[in-house]
């Protein structure tokens, strides 16, 4: 267990080192579009190391990373695992539920233990908000920190890769109306999202969301508010739909699944209110007939699965630019 924090807006001087170079990565909120523009040309250069007989370069030959998944993970924790693998790391993967955290060690205790071990970097998925923040704080200096998802405050590798997805589909976003849906309020990734897509200028971000899935105040995130789907799906561009988030939900919030798909779930109808071109992503885990229905899911839109494949070369960029591999020799 950790003292809870609340986590706001980071000084610069949290994530980035002097010159301005980025070490840490916990939340995209404050952080320049200069720099998320560098990520995502890293990441693209990185991609083609994906389509090579032999999937490896040795930039983070000798380097120590540590996969600190206190929270279940299956696309966040094998693409960090892969992405360090493919930069030639050595990289552990600690099982928390047989650690020695289980047997009362703190989180802290553990961290220095495994600082102990020569590491050189944690990526940390925790079910409180604030935890990669309060790790951050306490590394040594020569550590990295990257935030794999904490609580309900952020998930900024996932927002950089669902950017990149967007990017490699539509170009400029300039010009973009780009729609999330679903359960805003319990949702790191749609806020990760909405700064990282208002940082890089889009044209417009809405949100789509029954009242008691949107946070208090979403207007002052940049975002235009729809409470009907087919209203907020008219002639968007991407359609981002997000899991009900149902293990962080404290009281009735919605009246059924059933009654919550019937209103808000992404039919193929319901589609052909957004452009005819539009690209429809999930970060996962997809909930079938829930929020999204399988023949969207699996449909000639859908990213999804390729939204799990950049991943790789956008978590191989963070890595790299934050253990301080200078631009230019990145793949
Ligand atoms: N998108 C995402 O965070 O998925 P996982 O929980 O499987 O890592």
């Amino acid at each position: 267990m950790i003292a809870p924090i609340r986590p706001g807006p980071l000084p610069a001087s949290m994530q980035l080192t002097e010159d301005g170079r980025l070490r840490h990565f916990l939340t995209i909120e404050g952080l320049p579009a200069t720099l998320l523009n560098e990520i995502l040309e890293r990441a693209n250069s990185f991609l083609s190391i994906t389509a090579q007989p032999v999937k490896k370069v040795p930039l983070l030959r000798g380097k120590t990373i540590f996969n600190l998944f206190f929270e279940p993970s299956t696309r966040t924790r094998t693409t960090f695992e892969l992405a360090a693998k493919r930069l030639s790391a050595d990289v552990m993967n600690m099982n928390i539920n047989v650690s020695a955290t289980k047997k009362g060690e703190s989180l802290l205790d553990t961290l220095r233990n495994l600082e102990a071990m020569h590491s050189d970097m944690f990526v940390v998925r925790h079910e409180q908000s604030g935890a990669a923040q309060l790790i951050a704080q306490h590394v040594a200096p020569h550590i990295s920190v990257i935030n794999a998802g904490d609580g309900r405050h952020a998930h900024p590798t996932q927002a950089m890769l669902d950017v990149f997805t967007i990017r490699q589909h539509k170009g400029d976003l300039t010009a973009l109306r780009i729609a999330i849906v679903g359960d805003i309020l319990h949702s790191r990734v749609a806020r990760s999202q909405i700064h990282a897509l208002n940082t890089l200028n889009t044209g417009e971000v809405r949100v789509i969301a029954p009242k008691t899935l949107l946070p208090a105040n979403v207007r002052n995130l940049g975002v235009h508010v729809f409470h009907s789907l087919t209203d907020g799906l008219k002639d968007v561009d991407v359609v981002i739909m997000l899991r009900l988030q149902k293990e962080r939900m404290t009281g009735a919030l919605l009246p059924s699944e059933h009654e919550y798909y019937r209103l808000y779930g992404l039919t193929p109808e319901r589609l052909e209110y957004a452009h005819p071109d539009a690209i429809v992503m999930h970060p996962g885990p997809v909930n079938r007939g829930v929020e999204i229905a399988s023949e969207v899911a699996d449909g000639p839109q859908s990213v999804i699965l390729e939204q799990v494949s950049n991943g790789i070369a956008v978590r191989m960029a963070l890595m790299s630019m934050c253990l301080g591999i200078p631009s230019g020799v990145a793949a």
